[in-house]
């Protein structure tokens, strides 16, 4: 059994996306010591632009096989202008690959995808939550949500921690939250 295990956040030491991503896993790897981890930090060895020539074969052939191969894939994320950061959506564009991770069919796009856990751990400096004044301008979550749909995977997890940028003591009280969040996550994914 694998585990894929990719970080996007850019602040180090300070992410709270890599901070609750490594909650999980560590949640998960204890439960499931049968679990081969595979890690993609994405900050660190950034995937570039897609561009010609990357479509097919070489790096994105072995970046969407590790990630096809994957039973658990845990995902942590920051909320960047809105939206995922540049190196994750490159990360994206490695994976959705006609054939690999979706098909046309006669009833329209079909996921091939299934069949794997996700866990995304995203962190955001605002408040998005439904109904909130800034809802809708949460590309993250909206956009993960239905890119992982489109290639099968309808029933991801998702440990949010938001309001970071509120202060110290409301971005201590959110990390508490989803630390404890992600532990119970990935307890109910391992059994
Ligand atoms: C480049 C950048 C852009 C950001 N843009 C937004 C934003 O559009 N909305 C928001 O609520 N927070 C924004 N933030 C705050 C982050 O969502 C917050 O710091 C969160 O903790 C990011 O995850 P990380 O800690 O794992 O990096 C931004 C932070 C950075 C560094």
């Amino acid at each position: 059994m694998k585990l894929l295990h990719i970080d996007a956040g850019i602040q180090g030491d300070r992410s709270a996306s890599r901070a609750i991503s490594a909650a999980i896993v560590e949640r998960l790897l204890s439960d499931r010591p049968d679990l081969t981890l595979i890690r993609r930090d994405l900050v660190a060895d950034p995937i570039g632009h897609l561009l010609p020539g990357d479509l097919a074969g070489g790096e994105a052939d072995a970046i969407a096989s590790e990630f096809v191969d994957a039973d658990i894939v845990v995902l942590g994320t920051g909320l960047y202008n809105f939206t995922i950061p540049t190196q994750l959506k490159a990360w994206i564009d490695r994976i959705l690959i006609p054939g690999r991770t979706f098909r046309y069919g006669e009833g329209g796009p079909e996921g091939l995808a299934g069949g794997k856990r996700v866990i995304v751990a995203l962190a955001r400096g605002g408040i998005y939550t439904p109904g909130s004044p800034a809802a809708p301008l949460e590309h993250a979550e909206t956009y993960l949500r239905g890119v992982l749909a489109f290639i099968g995977i309808t029933d991801p997890e998702f440990v949010i921690a938001e309001g970071l940028a509120l202060g110290e003591e409301v971005r201590d009280a959110a990390v508490s939250a989803a630390l404890q969040q992600a532990n119970d996550v990935a307890g109910a994914v391992a059994a």
